[in-house]
């Protein structure tokens, strides 16, 4: 890609729909909290750490990743942990963020559920003024684990309720259906929340036909399989459902095998609403810019595409309608 295209990616303005907060801890930073907490961890070094960094499945990744976790304890570690986070994205021109959690990686551990919760919203709020980054909390269910425990984490929720916006289902997805969690995703929906899921990242098409009939997601958190079943993409061009696309994470996990047979532009081409997503950002090789300037590499996409996907992102955004439409200005102007 030319200097000129990589800069112009850099200051678009953009919107991240699918991260998770837990996936944004840099080696340096979990270090600096086990050393703080004294927790030990399998690993004596930073270097350890990044040298664990290799896997090539959702379940080898996901085993690394709570077991970093594992040093959160404070509220003061949530909040630094989400404070990072939202320095980096404030300097890759993130204005808006919508941040997955996962609170039974904690409260199993002991943790209270104020904690975690209070430490990341004082970040936000702290990012909202002194940054300018709206943002959004979703709360996941671990599918590995049984619906009655994440109905027990719904309960634990719902004394926050004011926090957070939406659940979704994140962890190992084969064999761990969205039907599972059918009862709670009702509940959840009558105590306000909006629903999302993970599907069809490893997972087979039917498991996004069932996160729309049975959860009654208002977007798709990765969906790359959609393309397999031509009745379920119309249905989702036709429900205008968004997709939260992760090309890097997709890479690392070896869902595509190169990033040139990501099937980003055949979701386009087919009227899906796609955006561009980092996932674990600390764990798959970078944040926004770094997936945009990958994907618009490999598949080299045009300004015109970019324009979408950004765009794409505030529509699906859940915000306000003002604040969408002075994102989507924001945008505008930066092409014009
Ligand atoms: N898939 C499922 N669960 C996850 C992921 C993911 O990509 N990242 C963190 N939890
Ligand atoms: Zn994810």
């Amino acid at each position: 890609m030319t200097e000129k295209m990589h800069d112009f990616i850099a200051k678009m303005p953009k919107a991240e729909l699918h991260l998770h907060i837990e996936g944004s801890f840099e080696p340096e930073l979990m270090f600096a909290i086990a050393q703080r907490n004294k927790v030990q961890t399998k690993f004596d070094s930073v270097e350890a750490v990044k040298e664990a960094y290799n896997f090539n499945n959702l379940q080898d990744f996901l085993d690394i990743y709570y077991e970093g976790a594992q040093v959160l304890l404070e509220e003061e570690d949530f909040f630094d942990l989400t404070w990072a986070y939202m320095q980096r994205i404030h300097a890759q021109n993130v204005i808006h963020t919508e941040i997955f959690f996962d609170p039974q990686t904690h409260t199993d551990r002991g943790v209270a559920f104020a904690k975690v919760i209070d430490g990341i919203s004082n970040a936000l709020h702290k990012a909202k003024h002194e940054l300018g980054i709206s943002s959004r909390l979703i709360m996941c269910f671990l599918r590995h684990l049984e619906e009655s425990e994440a109905e027990k984490t719904l309960e634990m929720a719902l004394p926050f309720k004011d926090k957070i916006y939406g659940v979704g289902l994140d962890s190992s997805e084969l064999g761990h259906p969205p039907s599972k969690f059918k009862n709670v995703f009702a509940k959840a929906i009558e105590e306000g929340f909006v629903t999302v899921a993970h599907a069809g990242e490893e997972g087979p098409a039917k498991y996004i036909w069932e996160a729309l009939d049975l959860l009654h997601i208002s977007r798709l958190d990765h969906g790359n399989r959609s393309l397999d079943d031509p009745k379920l993409m119309e249905r989702l061009a036709a429900e205008k459902m968004a997709l939260t696309v992760c090309p890097l994470s997709n890479l690392k996990l070896c869902v595509v095998d190169d990033l040139k047979d990501h099937p980003l532009r055949k979701l386009m081409q087919n009227e899906l609403k796609v955006t561009v997503n980092s996932d674990d950002p600390s764990y798959f090789g970078g944040y926004m810019n770094e997936n945009f300037w990958a994907i618009t590499d490999a598949l080299d996409l045009s300004k015109d595409e970019l324009y979408t996907l950004s765009r794409n992102a505030f529509e699906a955004s859940f915000v306000s309608d003002k604040r969408k439409k002075e994102m989507i200005e924001l945008l505008d102007n930066y092409f014009a």
